[in-house]
């Protein structure tokens, strides 16, 4: 279990739009620029893991067509070893990717087509990959019974369990109990804790919920304003990294998990494990797209060493 890091999630095809704003119900608008490129949150967690130097398994479910090739071909450039067979009964998904073309501000509609249908059997098959890893990493993007299978198989064995609930939807408290870490960001973390969360302050009692729920420990990330490692023993604000003007700030989330669950898995404490997450995220929203923006561990080194 080398450094390993076993990620259950889904990979859609991102189709980035650039804008000044949002259309209107019933307005067309003229954008700025377009790019297509390899999304998902779990398949984005992979790569920035992977690039930050883990030996990553990533468990998923494509479609047989374009996009499912697509991420087949990804995951072998960036050395991730994938458990996603390719079904036939949906295709594989897209993500609507809003850019607003000067504040790099972002809003998504995500279709998770074959992945939809990822299911606890799915995650069972690969429970060999989830017991042999040092962590454990998934989303809500999947059904989220097929999340908590992955934390119960995960929890049993051993393996450290970072539980990033995005997007914001609705799961069964019982999987509070089985997350060493849970990852939301702000909006995230509002919606569950139903509790306003902007300031550092607010992160701290929406931290003091999750605790009582049953977490290990809640890393709160707050967009510009950093993050919040919160747990019984005590709070710890993690500052934001600056590595040059903001372009897009679509997967900067994925970069934070990605790259914090590569340093736990190489043994890091939660401190600088966050912190290293921190570095991979401000690198990634220096560039366009979501997976192709996640930093090489070189470039975090450089950014952390430069911070230090
Ligand atoms: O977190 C960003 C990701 O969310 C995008 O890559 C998009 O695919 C959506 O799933
Ligand atoms: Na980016």
């Amino acid at each position: 279990r080398q450094h390993g890091v076993a990620v259950l999630g889904i990979f859609v095809a991102d189709l980035a739009f650039r804008a000044s704003s949002l259309p209107g119900v019933g307005q067309t608008i003229a954008g700025s620029g377009f790019a297509m490129g390899p999304g998902g949150k779990g398949s984005n967690q992979a790569v920035a893991a992977a690039r930050a130097g883990a030996g990553v398994t990533f468990i998923s479910r494509l479609g047989q067509d374009a996009f499912g090739n697509d991420a087949l071909a990804l995951w072998s450039r960036e050395g991730i070893t994938p458990r996603a067979p390719q079904v036939t009964a949906q295709p594989t998904g897209a993500a609507f990717i809003y850019v607003h073309e000067v504040t790099g501000d972002n809003a998504i509609i995500v279709v998770p087509g074959a992945a939809a249908l990822i299911d606890a059997a799915d995650v069972d098959a690969a429970a060999d990959a989830i017991r042999g890893a040092r962590v454990f990493v998934t989303q809500l993007e999947q059904p989220a019974a097929a999340a908590r299978r992955g934390l119960e198989i995960a929890r049993e064995a051993g393996t450290v369990t970072v539980f990033n609930p995005a997007p914001a939807l609705p799961f069964d408290d019982a999987l509070y109990a089985l997350c060493d870490y849970i990852t939301p960001n702000e909006h995230e973390a509002a919606a569950l804790s139903g509790m306003p969360v902007e300031t550092i302050e607010d992160a701290r009692r929406a931290g003091d919920f999750f605790l009582a729920k049953g977490v290990g420990c809640a890393l709160i990330t707050l967009g510009d304003k950093g993050a919040l490692l919160h747990s019984a023993s005590g709070s710890e604000h993690i500052p934001v990294f600056r590595a040059g003007a903001v372009k897009e700030t679509a997967g900067a989330g994925d970069a934070f998990n990605g790259g914090f669950a590569a340093a736990l898995a190489e043994g890091a404490t939660a401190h600088e494990a966050a912190r290293f997450g921190a570095a991979v995220a401000a690198i990634s929203v220096t560039r366009a797209g979501t997976a192709p923006s996640m930093p090489t561990r070189a470039e975090v080194d450089a950014l952390l060493g430069r911070a230090a």
